[in-house]
């Protein structure tokens, strides 16, 4: 059997990050590459349900690791109904953001650590870590300038500037740790070249 190979784009809010992954799943697609986009929590039905919870901006009073346990939480079930059977298929799995997200969210932005996350996560995914994580990077006021003009704001979005600049620090803290399967690609230039860019490194992971 041919295990698929599990690719993941990651990045602070205002990266763009679900466009790329989508002109990338376009483009595979075209080149009859067999291959599916996700994200958390990827239309399961549980995951859909524990990421409203997280989600609802009524909910000011969640603690940051109850927030961490559901992320996790929701990351597992998606994992597991969605992930796993499409590897398993052989198919290419793009994701948009993974435990990489919960590191620097809820690692660095919510202060709990990074190793204390990362230790949660593990137990939640396994060994399940991407073949690939392609990093959007993107200078930090511009990504808040992006998200500033969103109509429907997430509970996260809302979040104090001094937040999405810790999540920025922790970033930065899995770019050292994880260098070995992340490539950084500039989110700064046009939508074509970002495309282009990350088909770039996942044509050579799937070589
Ligand atoms: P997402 O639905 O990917 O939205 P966006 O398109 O804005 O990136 O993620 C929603 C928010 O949840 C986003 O602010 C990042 C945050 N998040 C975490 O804090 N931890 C996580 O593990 C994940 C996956 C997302």
């Amino acid at each position: 059997m041919i295990q698929g190979k599990f690719i993941t784009f990651e990045g602070p809010d205002g990266a763009g990050k679900t466009t790329v992954a989508k002109g990338v799943l376009e483009r595979l697609k075209k080149a009859g590459i067999d291959c599916l986009y996700t994200r958390e929590p990827g239309g399961i039905e549980i995951a859909e349900q524990i990421r409203s919870v997280i989600l609802n901006p009524a909910n000011t009073a969640m603690d940051a690791r109850t927030e961490a346990l559901l992320y996790a939480a929701s990351r597992r079930q998606h994992l597991v109904e969605k992930v796993i059977p499409a590897l398993n298929k052989g198919q290419l799995v793009l994701c948009d953001r993974f435990v990489d997200s919960s590191l620097a969210y809820q690692g660095y932005g919510r202060n709990l650590g990074f190793d204390a996350v990362y230790d949660l996560n593990k137990f939640a995914i396994e060994n399940y870590f991407p073949d690939l994580t392609l990093f959007l990077d993107i200078d930090e006021q511009k990504g808040l300038e992006r998200i500033s003009s969103r109509e429907n704001k997430d509970r996260l979005d809302m979040e104090s500037l001094a937040f999405h600049h810790r999540v920025n620090q922790g970033y930065k803290e899995v770019l050292r740790r994880f260098a070995y399967r992340i490539k950084v690609v500039d989110a700064s230039l046009s939508i074509d070249e970002v495309i282009e860019n990350c088909l770039a490194y996942i044509l050579k992971v799937i070589a």
